[in-house]
């Protein structure tokens, strides 16, 4: 009687230490080893490099990357005619199709310090505040993301990186894929804002909030 209420006793601690070791089975030491192909593009820190239009990843919610580099290699993004840029990136993400090796990255990219992007874009900060009341509903009020509703962390993003998707939403060169279902949320928002000069207010107040 004693004896086996000992041995379910240690059946339990073990159960309970095997799910503890499953729920942190992310190896960020493994992800730095493979993040140092997207440093080349990306950063050594992840902050991002304008010249090879490689946006920044540190501060980024690893849902998300990990979201769009499925996205990627199953060619809902980065596969439009035109979108060079996209294009570049993609066969990135076909090289990382194991989805431990995608956690293990993630978990890296989450150890990454944060700096805040230096503004390249100008804009009416005002104008910018009045028309982000409609993006805060997915994004956040402080453009920190909304796992719940898909959106993606906006704040300390590179500017130049910002402009860009907006403008591949608008021209169809991202949210094009039928199968791509938050990509297709976005693209409607994208559309509403009304001119070059918007987009840029709209970025310049999101700056703001790094
Ligand atoms: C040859 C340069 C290059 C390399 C290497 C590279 N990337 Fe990229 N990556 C890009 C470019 C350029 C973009 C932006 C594409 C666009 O403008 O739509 C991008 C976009 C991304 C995005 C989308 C971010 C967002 O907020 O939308 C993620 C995530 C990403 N890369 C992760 C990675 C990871 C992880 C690696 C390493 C396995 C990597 N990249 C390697 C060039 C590169
Ligand atoms: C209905 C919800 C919703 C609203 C409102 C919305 N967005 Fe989005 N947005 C999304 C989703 C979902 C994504 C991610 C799409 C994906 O996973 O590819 C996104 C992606 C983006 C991206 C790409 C970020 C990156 O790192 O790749 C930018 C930039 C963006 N939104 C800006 C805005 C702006 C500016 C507004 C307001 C004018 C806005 N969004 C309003 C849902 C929304």
């Amino acid at each position: 009687m004693i004896r086996a209420r000992v041995v379910s006793g240690l059946v339990l601690v073990f159960g309970f230490f095997s799910v503890l070791q499953s729920a942190s089975a992310a190896d960020p030491a493994a992800g730095q080893a493979a993040y140092a192909v997207c440093a080349a593009c990306h950063g050594q820190q992840g902050e991002g490099n304008m010249a090879m239009n490689a946006p920044k990843l540190a501060g980024q919610e690893g849902w998300y990357i990990k979201r769009q580099l499925e996205s990627y290699r199953n060619g809902r993004r980065g596969t439009a005619g035109g979108d060079g840029y996209g294009a570049q990136m993609r066969p990135m993400a076909m090289a990382v199709s194991d989805p431990v090796a995608v956690d293990n990255l993630t978990a890296y990219i989450d150890t990454l310090p944060i700096a805040d992007s230096p503004p390249t874009v100008t804009g009416d900060i005002a104008a910018g505040k009045n028309a982000y009341m409609v993006c805060a509903a997915c994004h956040g009020q402080k453009a920190e993301g909304n796992e719940s509703l898909a959106g993606p962390r906006l704040a300390g993003q590179n500017d130049w990186y910002l402009v860009r998707q907006i403008h591949n939403y608008r021209k169809g060169l991202r949210g094009y894929d039928p199968r791509d279902i938050y990509g297709n949320q976005m693209k409607p928002m994208a559309t509403m804002l009304s001119s070059d000069q918007g987009i840029n207010d709209v970025v310049a107040y999101i700056n703001t909030l790094q």
